[in-house]
């Protein structure tokens, strides 16, 4: 077979790759707990789901208007208005087939060839990729641990060049659970503007973050420069909706129609009966929000306090998402010499499934995900701690 050239230094998603070895040994009979999971073990609220149902009954099954009926745009709007006070109309939002889908357009739509995007890393594992299938060049602007994870403007100012036309913000963050304060967001967005750098902020975990930290968009700042910005969010995390893959993007108008053009071309809608589902979870009330983030709260101190209980971890302490990202790297053994050594291992002999964190750009760490419940949570990283821990 010949494979189009651009693939060929696009890297799989190693999520899946973990999710696909835990299930062979399953399937072997073995007893596996994933800590790789990216999604939340809660249920969608019944509802969302009566919403879905009574799509289906009255036969809203047909094709609809690309970027998302205009009841759910609205209601998109809605969302960044109502919490982060912008003035949005729907002419400045779309519908698409989970924040994936909203990330992969944007960067169609605003790169080309040659242009160079800023990461700042730990990154999503899905952003480099994209942004070489728009062959772009993605430049990975790097943060450690033992600096909280977090880049400042200075960082950025190193990484720049002449073709740097793009900076993917992610807060907070997957793999670190990071989470930037409005005045560190709005820093690092007024730097982008004033170099002409686009700004795409990944804001899909945005209501799961935990107490004294509080939701931060750059929605505001988008309505200040609205061709500077694109706010990517969805209902996959804070509304417990993976499955149904619906994300959308707040952006310029003329970008949303350019984005429209590519998904009208490749996808079309979303899920006709995905959108009325949605329409219900943005309108309708969302105290189980309020369920979730205390459960992951709970659990973040749980997993946090366990990992860096570790002798030789670093672990920032997450303010959002449901990850923690330690820093394992002191280890590491002959054995297990990388983050990839490492969770073989974690699998075949503990029986815990984690993620590499070579496949976010930094093999000093794993990332564990602490969406599942309490006890599992600890019994599983006591596992690991028995077969990592000297
Ligand atoms: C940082 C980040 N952005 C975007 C996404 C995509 O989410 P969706 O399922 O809505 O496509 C994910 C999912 O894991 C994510 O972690």
């Amino acid at each position: 077979m010949q494979i189009a050239k651009k693939l060929q230094n696009v890297k799989p998603s190693a999520t899946l790759a973990i999710s696909a070895k835990a299930m062979d040994l399953r399937a072997q009979g073995r007893s596996i707990v994933s800590l790789s999971v990216g999604e939340p073990d809660f249920g969608t609220p019944a509802h969302i789901r009566e919403a879905a149902k009574a799509a289906l009954d009255a036969g809203f099954t047909r094709y609809t208007q690309v970027p998302g009926i205009p009841e759910l745009r609205e209601a998109v709007a809605g969302y960044f208005n109502g919490h982060y006070g912008t003035s949005a109309a729907m002419e400045a939002t779309m519908v698409t087939n989970g924040g994936k889908q909203a990330l992969y357009n944007v960067i169609q739509a605003l790169l080309n060839p040659g242009d160079q995007v800023l990461i700042p890393g730990p990154y999503w594992v899905s952003y480099p990729a994209m942004v070489q299938l728009a062959d772009a060049e993605p430049v990975v602007v790097p943060s450690g641990a033992e600096q909280g994870f977090k880049i400042t403007p200075a960082d950025l100012d190193a990484a720049r060049t002449p073709r740097t036309r793009m900076l993917l913000l992610n807060s907070p963050s997957n793999p670190t659970g990071v989470h930037y304060s409005a005045a560190e967001l709005t820093a690092l967005a007024e730097w982008a503007v004033a170099r002409d750098v686009f700004i795409v902020s990944d804001e899909i975990y945005d209501r799961l973050v935990y107490a004294p930290a509080r939701p931060v968009s750059l929605a505001p700042f988008w309505e200040r420069h609205p061709e500077h910005v694109a706010v990517v969010n969805g209902l996959s995390k804070s509304f417990a909706m993976t499955g149904w893959r619906v994300g959308f993007v707040l952006a310029h108008p003329d970008l949303v129609k350019a984005m429209s053009k590519i998904q009208g071309q490749s996808t079309s809608n979303i899920c006709s009966i995905a959108q009325k589902a949605a329409v219900a979870a943005l309108t309708g009330p969302t105290d189980f929000m309020d369920t979730m983030c205390e459960a992951f709260a709970r659990r973040r101190e749980l997993a946090h306090g366990i990992v860096s209980s570790w002798p030789g971890v670093v672990c920032p302490r997450p303010d959002g998402a449901f990850y923690v990202f330690p820093d394992v790297s002191a280890l590491y053994t002959e054995r297990m010499p990388d983050s990839t050594a490492m969770c073989t291992v974690l699998l075949e002999e503990a029986g815990v499934a984690a993620v590499p964190g070579a496949a976010f750009g930094d093999d000093r760490c794993v990332r564990f995900s602490y969406a599942l419940d309490d006890r599992t949570l600890t019994e599983a990283l006591d596992k690991v701690a028995g077969v990592i821990v000297p």
